[in-house]
């Protein structure tokens, strides 16, 4: 379907201002942003205007029932200054996964794409041409009917802002696997990407930090055995040659990097196994030589290898040699710079 998308553009770019080599993380922000309102049961207005507050009512019902989402992508510029999208379907698809299981309407998905694509052509001068940097996009939706009482709400808000980033974590990191708190238990949210879900995280991944790790890692809610994830990615281990990530069973997040890393492992005729694993599954390979490398994968922080995890009063040892993950960053990173070849067609350029 055509949108008829309006453009209001700032007069002068702040741009010139930004130093690329020194970006502060999550502070920055472009020119414009993406709107659309949805009202009446109907999306209305797309349009692209310069970035600015929002007036918010009191009563806004995201502020009160949390019914927020949101998605987190990047665009990257090739050596021919084209921007690219990394898979955005993928991210429009699961916005709408998100808004399900909210109980918020969907947003069409070829205006999801439509609308970044705009926006990205726009501040195509903020996009940092480094390798493993990007502009970070940030699309979102939330309530902002004012009403006080428990139901779906009728009026919400889809976003786009974007925001310059360097890689997130340069070095290997370290997760606590939590056996207290929990992210996600089946029924729950957490498949959702649902604001919800990280403010339950913040506090947990506070104690983590305070104790000397990067993140935590999240277990299972009933036996905090079986893993979930890590803060913002999901996780792969290596193990005796074959690579293992737990299986999509509603309680975690449909990682877009997750799913990229499964299909370029595959195409290289890695075994990839999707299953529940443990962690007495990891304290015993890592005790008997076969855990042979770990990492997160998530858009923010791409691959991340993982040094160590610790587990109540034990710290389990992954390998300090990572050889198939860093092939794995290296792909990702240089097809998204547009320096290696795209063989599974994960580019989307934008060309005008
Ligand atoms: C909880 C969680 N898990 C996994 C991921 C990785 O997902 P993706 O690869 O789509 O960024 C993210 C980041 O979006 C996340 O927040």
């Amino acid at each position: 379907m055509e949108h008829n998308i309006e453009i209001k553009k700032i007069e002068t770019s702040k741009v010139t201002s930004l130093d690329f080599d020194n970006i502060p993380l999550g502070k920055t922000f472009t020119d414009h942003m993406f709107i659309c309102d949805y009202e009446d049961g109907a999306w209305v207005n797309p349009r692209v205007e310069p970035l600015e507050l929002i007036p918010t009512h009191p009563a806004a019902m995201a502020l009160h029932y949390g019914q927020a989402i949101f998605e987190g992508m990047k665009a990257t510029i090739d050596a021919e200054g084209i921007p690219m999208l990394f898979r955005p379907e993928k991210n429009a698809a699961r916005l709408n996964l998100s808004a399900d299981r909210m109980g918020m309407p969907h947003f069409p998905e070829d205006l999801f794409v439509e609308g970044l694509k705009k926006l990205v052509a726009l501040e195509k001068a903020w996009i940092p041409p480094m390798e493993g940097s990007a502009l970070y996009l940030r699309p979102f939706m939330y309530a902002d009917e004012p009403f006080i009482g428990m139901r779906a709400a009728t009026h919400y808000k889809f976003i786009i802002i974007a925001s310059p980033s360097s890689p997130l974590y340069t070095k290997r990191i370290k997760l606590y696997a939590e056996t207290k708190y929990i992210r996600a238990v089946e029924g729950g949210t957490g498949e959702a990407k649902a604001a919800g879900n990280y403010a339950a995280a913040i506090r947990p991944t506070e104690l983590a930090k305070e104790k000397g790790y990067d993140q935590v890692l999240w277990l299972d809610a009933k036996e905090f055995n079986y893993i979930q994830e890590v803060g913002t990615m999901n996780i792969f281990f290596k193990i005796n040659g074959e690579f293992i990530t737990p299986s999509l069973d509603g309680s975690i997040l449909h990682g877009i990097t997750r799913l990229s890393v499964i299909e370029l492992l595959r195409s290289k005729n890695y075994k990839v196994t999707e299953r529940p694993i443990t962690i007495e599954e990891i304290i015993q390979a890592s005790k008997n030589g076969t855990l042979e490398e770990a990492f997160g994968a998530g858009t923010a922080v791409g691959i991340t290898m993982i040094q160590e995890i610790g587990y109540k009063d034990t710290s389990i040892h992954v390998s300090d040699e990572s050889p198939v993950s860093q092939m794995v960053l290296d792909t990702l990173d240089g097809v998204r710079s547009g320096k290696m070849e795209d063989t599974l067609n994960w580019m989307l350029k934008i060309n005008d």
